[in-house]
C-alpha cells in the first residue's frame, strides 16, 4: 500500500464520544475533512449538530446520536442508530472526559474533605466512560476481527499532577486499562484490533481554564505559568497538536502498534524541570 492511501479515510466509519468537546469536536472535524463518517455522540447534542453545520461537510457524513457515557443503556442504542446509518463502525475515540472544580484541591477545600459524590464522578466519567464505550462498540469489533480504539489519557498519567487526585489517577487506570484491552483484544479476539491512546499535555479548554488563568484578569495563574516554564517548547497546546498523532494512531500506517499510550506534550514530561 502506498504511504498516502495509509491515510485514506474514505469509508471509515468513526464513533467519537464526547465529539462536541473542545479536543474531542477538533479530531471530529479532521476525521471529516480526509473523508471518514464520524458519528458524535454527547449528551449535547445540539452543540454537536452546530459543529457539523459549521463545517458544512456533504450529507451523511455526520450524524450526531445522544448518549451518556456512563449510561451503557444509551450508548446501546446510539450503536443502534450509528450501525443504521453508517453499517459497521471501523474505530471508537473516548474523548469524553474531565475534572471538575469540586473534585480540586483548594485552601478552602482540602484532600480530607474532598465530596464523595465529585471524587465518584471524575473517576466514573474518565474511566467506566472509556471502558463502557470499548465494551458496547468493541463487541462488533472482536466479532469481526478488526478495529481501531483510541484513548484520552493525560500527561496526569505518567506522574500525577497536584490538586486532582481524582482525575490523576483515573486518567493513570485509562493508561493502564489502555494496555490491558490491547492485550485482551489481540490474545482473544484478533491482532486486526488495536487499541491506543493520546495523552495531551496543556491544552487551555473549559474544564482546566480556571486552574490555569485569573478569572478578571485573565493572566496565566502560578499554575499554568509553572506548566509553561516546565514545558520545552514554551507553550499550551492547541487541538490541532493532537490531529498528528490521532490519525497515525486511527490508520493502517500504525498497524503495528497497540497498547501505547502517546505523550503530546511539547516536551512536558521529558524535562526534568533541570
Ligand atoms: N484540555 C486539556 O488540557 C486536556 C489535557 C489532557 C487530557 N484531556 C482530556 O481530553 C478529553 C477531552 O477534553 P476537552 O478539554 O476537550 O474537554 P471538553 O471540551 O469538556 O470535552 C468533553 C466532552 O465530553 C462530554 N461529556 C462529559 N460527560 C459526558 C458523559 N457522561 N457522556 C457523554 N459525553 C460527556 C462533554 O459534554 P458536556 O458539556 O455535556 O459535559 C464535552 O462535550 C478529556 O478526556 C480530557 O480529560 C484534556
Amino acid at each position: 500500500m502506498e504511504l498516502r492511501d495509509l491515510y485514506s479515510f474514505k469509508e471509515f466509519n468513526v464513533v467519537i464520544t464526547g465529539g462536541a468537546g473542545v479536543l474531542g469536536g477538533e479530531i471530529a472535524c479532521a476525521l471529516l475533512g480526509v473523508g471518514a463518517n464520524v458519528a458524535i455522540i454527547d449528551r449535547d447534542t445540539k452543540r454537536a449538530e452546530q459543529l457539523i453545520e459549521h463545517l458544512g461537510c456533504p450529507e451523511g457524513c455526520a450524524i450526531t446520536v445522544y448518549g451518556d457515557v456512563l449510561k451503557k443503556d444509551t450508548l446501546e442504542k446510539a450503536l443502534e442508530v450509528i450501525t443504521n446509518e453508517f453499517g459497521q463502525i471501523h474505530a471508537l475515540i473516548n474523548a469524553a472526559g474531565g475534572n471538575h472544580p469540586s473534585a480540586t484541591t483548594k485552601p478552602e477545600l482540602p484532600f480530607f474533605d474532598l465530596p464523595l459524590d465529585a471524587l465518584r464522578h471524575v473517576g466514573d466519567l474518565n474511566l467506566l466512560g472509556t471502558i463502557l464505550p470499548c465494551q458496547v462498540f468493541g463487541r462488533g469489533m472482536a466479532e469481526r476481527g478488526e478495529g481501531v480504539i483510541l484513548n484520552v489519557s493525560s500527561m496526569n498519567a505518567f506522574r500525577p499532577l497536584t490538586r486532582v487526585p481524582a482525575y490523576s489517577a483515573a486518567k493513570a487506570a485509562i493508561s493502564n486499562f489502555t494496555q490491558w484491552l490491547a492485550v485482551h483484544m489481540a490474545q482473544e479476539y484478533s491482532p486486526r484490533i488495536r487499541v491506543n491512546a493520546i495523552a495531551p499535555g496543556f491544552f487551555l479548554t473549559e474544564q482546566n481554564r480556571f486552574l490555569l488563568t485569573d478569572e478578571e484578569t485573565g493572566n496565566l495563574t502560578e499554575r499554568g505559568q509553572a506548566i509553561i516554564t516546565h514545558t520545552p517548547m514554551n507553550r499550551f497546546g492547541t487541538p490541532e497538536d493532537l490531529l498528528g498523532a490521532a490519525m497515525w494512531l486511527l490508520s493502517p500506517a500504525s498497524a503495528f502498534v497497540t497498547g501505547i499510550v502517546v505523550p503530546i506534550d511539547g516536551g512536558f514530561s521529558a524535562f526534568s524541570g533541570v
